[in-house]
C-alpha cells in the first residue's frame, strides 16, 4: 500500500495526523481537473465550477448524513472555526466555553475575537486523570450558567487523542435553552463515523485531508439551517450583494465565493472517498491498540481508550519534549509529533494504512532505548 503514496520510504512517518497523506490516484485526479482548467479556465471557473462544487459536495453529504445544502466547502478547519466565530451575535456579558484540550489556533481565535466583541472566553480544565467520557460531559456542565452562549468543542481532541462524547455532550448542551455548540471535527472524518442529521450540531467544521485522503485544502463547515441566515462573510467581495442568482443558497455563496482560486482538490474529493472506501481501517485500529498496550504503564495513554488510528502517550514530567522530538527525527528517522497540554507533554503518533507494523516496533524500541526502559 505504501506504493500508493507518495511518502519517502526511508521515513518512518507516524505523524498521519498532522497533514494526511494523499494517494498517487486521487492527487491524479485532482490534476486532472487542473488540466481541465488550464485548457480553458473561463469556462470552467465561471461556467462549470458551481453546479461541480454542487456535485463534488453530494458524496461528502451522504457520508456525513446531512444535505449539500448544508455544507459549504472551506480551505481549512481554521477558516471555518473564523467564519463562525466572527459570525456569532457575542458580546460584553456573554460567555464561551472552551476546555483545555482544544486546539491552538481555535482558541487564539477566540482570545482575539473575545478582546474584539467584550465577551468572557472561559476555559474549562479537564481533569489530569481523565478515565471515563462523562467526565467531560460534567466538566462542560459545571462550567455553565446562563450567560453561556457558546461550546467549542473537538469531537476528536488534538494533542490527547481523545474521541470525545459528542452525541451525549449535544445532549447535556440542549439542557441549557439558547446555548449553541461549535464541533471542531479535525479528526473525526475518516477516523470516526458521522451522523450530522443524528448529532444536530449547530456548527460543525472537519478536514478531509487528514484521514479522508483528500488533497490539502479541502475542509467542509456544516451549518444546520437555523442559523445559515447570520453567516456573514469572513472575507469580502462579490459574496457581498451578489450581483447573478446563485445555484447555491446565499449562505454558502458567502463562504465559497472568495476570489480566483484554485477549486481542483474540491473536485477530487469524490475519488478520495472512493479510495477510502476501497481501503477499510480496522488493521491500523488493531495495531495502535497494540502498540499502546506494549508500551503498558511506562508510557501511560491520555485517558479512556478509543478505537481511533492515534493515540497520545504520556511522557514523564522530566522529559524535554522538544529534544526527545529532534532525536527520534536525527537518529531515526521516526517522524513522530509531540504536543504539550500544561505541564502534560503527549507523543501521539498515528497509523495510516501505508504504515507497517514495524515501524511503531522502531518507535517503542527508540522510546526505550531514551527512557532507559525494558520493553515488555
Ligand atoms: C483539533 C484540531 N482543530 C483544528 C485544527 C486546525 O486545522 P488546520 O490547520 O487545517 O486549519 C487542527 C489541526 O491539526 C486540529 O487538530
Amino acid at each position: 500500500v505504501r506504493e500508493a503514496f507518495y511518502i519517502d520510504p526511508t521515513v518512518i512517518f507516524l505523524n498521519n495526523g498532522s497533514f494526511g497523506a494523499t494517494p498517487r490516484c486521487v492527487l491524479e485526479a485532482s490534476w486532472e481537473w487542473q488540466r481541465e482548467l488550464e485548457k480553458q479556465p473561463v469556462n470552467l471557473l465561471v461556467r462549470r465550477a458551481e453546479q461541480l462544487l454542487v456535485d463534488s459536495k453530494q458524496p461528502l453529504a451522504t457520508l456525513l448524513g446531512c444535505l449539500a445544502t448544508e455544507l459549504a466547502w472551506i480551505q481549512n478547519v481554521t477558516f471555518g472555526v473564523n467564519q463562525v466565530a466572527h459570525s456569532l451575535d457575542l458580546g460584553p456579558g456573554d460567555k464561551v466555553l472552551l476546555n483545555n484540550h482544544e486546539y491552538g489556533a481555535v482558541s487564539r481565535t477566540f482570545r482575539y475575537l473575545s478582546l474584539q466583541k467584550g465577551f468572557e472566553l472561559c476555559e474549562a480544565a479537564l481533569p489530569q486523570d481523565l478515565s471515563n467520557p462523562q467526565q467531560v460531559i460534567d466538566t462542560l456542565v459545571a462550567a455553565t450558567d446562563s450567560s453561556t452562549k457558546v461550546w467549542v468543542v473537538s469531537h476528536v481532541t488534538s494533542a490527547s487523542a481523545l474521541l470525545f462524547p459528542i452525541q451525549e455532550i449535544m445532549q447535556a448542551a440542549r439542557r441549557f435553552p439558547g446555548l449553541k455548540v461549535l464541533v471542531d471535527g479535525a479528526h473525526a472524518a475518516g477516523q470516526v463515523p458521522i451522523d450530522l442529521d443524528q448529532l444536530k450540531p449547530d456548527f460543525y467544521v472537519g478536514t478531509l485531508h487528514k484521514w479522508l485522503f483528500c488533497p490539502k485544502g479541502t475542509s467542509f463547515l456544516y451549518v444546520a439551517p437555523q442559523h445559515q441566515a447570520s453567516i456573514k462573510p469572513l472575507v469580502i467581495g462579490w459574496n457581498y450583494e451578489p450581483h447573478y442568482a446563485t445555484k447555491e443558497s446565499q449562505w454558502i455563496y458567502t463562504v465559497q465565493m472568495l476570489g480566483t482560486r484554485d477549486i481542483s482538490n474540491f473536485l477530487a474529493v469524490p475519488a478520495a472517498l472512493e479510495f477510502s472506501a476501497r481501503n477499510p481501517r480496522n488493521l491500523c485500529v488493531n495495531a495502535i491498540s497494540s502498540f499502546r498496550k506494549r508500551l503498558g504503564t511506562n508510557f501511560p495513554e491520555a485517558g479512556y481508550s478509543c478505537p481511533l488510528q492515534m493515540v497520545s502517550l504520556k511522557l514523564p514530567s522530566s522529559c524535554n519534549e522538544q529534544e526527545l522530538h529532534q532525536w527520534l527525527w536525527s537518529r531515526h528517522k521516526i517522524e513522530v509529533p509531540v504536543h504539550r497540554i500544561g505541564p502534560q507533554a503527549y507523543l501521539r503518533p498515528s497509523f495510516q494504512i501505508y504504515n507497517r507494523q514495524e515501524e511503531l516496533e522502531s518507535l517503542s524500541q527508540a522510546l526505550c532505548t531514551y527512557f532507559g526502559l525494558d520493553l515488555m
